[in-house]
C-alpha cells in the first residue's frame, strides 16, 4: 500500500499500461482483459489486473501532467515492481505530415518541466524510450498498415497556451512530432528503476491546422493503441 493506491504486492502484472484518464483505464480492463480485477480505487485514479491472452497485464491511470504521473509510476516500479510500462494516450500534432488519427510512437520526451532538473545538473537528460518495444509496437503498426510516426515527443506542463504554435515551432524544428503531457517522467523513471517504457500517442488535434477528432473517435483510436500496447509490451 501506499498513500496514493490501496493494491497490495503482488497485486500489479510486470505489464502495465498507462493511460490518462481513470475511465479508460475501466474501459480498457473490461473491454481488453480476461477476469479484470480492480486493485485501487483512492482518489478514483483506478488500476485494474487482469489477463490479456493468458498473460497477466494491469492497467493504471496516471492522470494528467508529469507530477501526477511521476507519482503512480514511480509507485507502480518501486512498490509493485512493474518493468514494462506502455502509456496510451492521445496527443497534438505539430506538424503537418502528422494528421489526426494518427499514431505516434515517442522515441524521446523532450520536456519544459523541471522535474528532472535537480537530478540531471550540469547535464540536461534526455529521456528516451525502451529500443525493443519501439520495434515490436512498430512492426505491428506495419501489420496492421496503421499511419504510424517514430520521432520525438514533447511533454509540456502547459495545456492552454497562449499561442501554442508558436511555442512548438522550434521544437517541430528538431524532429518533435507531437505534444502530450506525461512521457518524460515515465521514461525517465522507467530508466531509473530498469524498466521498460514507450508511449504511444493518438493524434486527437493538430496544432497547426485546429483539426480535431471527436470523443467517438478517441474511444476506436483507443481499441487501435491498446492492441498495439498489448502485443508490443508481451513480445
Ligand atoms: N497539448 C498537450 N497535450 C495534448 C494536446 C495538446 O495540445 N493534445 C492532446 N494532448
Amino acid at each position: 500500500m501506499t498513500p496514493h493506491n490501496e493494491a497490495k504486492e503482488g497485486d500489479y502484472a510486470d505489464i502495465v499500461l498507462l493511460p490518462g484518464d481513470p475511465l479508460r483505464a475501466k474501459w480498457i480492463a473490461e473491454n481488453f482483459f480476461e477476469h479484470p480485477k480492480l486493485v485501487n480505487s483512492v482518489r478514483n485514479c483506478l488500476g485494474y489486473t487482469g489477463t490479456w491472452q493468458g498473460i497477466p497485464v494491469s492497467v493504471q491511470a496516471t492522470g494528467m501532467g508529469q507530477p501526477s504521473t511521476a507519482i503512480y509510476v514511480h509507485e507502480l516500479l518501486n512498490v509493485y515492481k512493474a518493468k514494462t510500462l506502455v502509456r496510451v494516450g492521445t496527443s497534438g500534432g505539430l506538424t503537418t505530415d502528422v494528421k489526426v488519427r494518427d499514431i505516434v510512437l515517442g522515441l524521446s520526451a523532450s520536456t519544459d518541466s523541471a522535474i528532472n532538473n535537480d537530478t540531471f545538473a550540469p547535464y540536461t537528460y534526455a529521456p528516451f524510450a525502451n529500443f525493443e518495444l519501439v520495434k515490436a509496437a512498430d512492426a505491428f503498426a506495419t501489420s496492421q498498415m496503421l499511419e504510424c510516426h517514430i520521432g520525438g515527443l514533447v511533454s509540456s506542463d502547459t495545456f492552454y497556451l497562449d499561442d501554442p504554435a508558436k511555442s512548438y515551432e522550434t521544437l517541430a524544428r528538431h524532429g518533435v512530432l507531437a505534444v502530450e503531457m506525461e512521457a518524460a517522467t515515465i521514461y525517465t523513471l522507467a530508466h531509473r528503476f530498469g524498466a521498460r517504457a514507450l508511449a504511444i500517442c493518438t493524434v486527437s488535434d493538430c496544432l497547426i491546422t485546429g483539426e480535431e477528432i471527436d470523443p467517438s473517435e478517441r474511444e476506436s483510436s483507443l481499441d487501435t493503441m491498446v492492441e498495439m500496447a498489448l502485443t508490443a509490451a508481451t513480445q
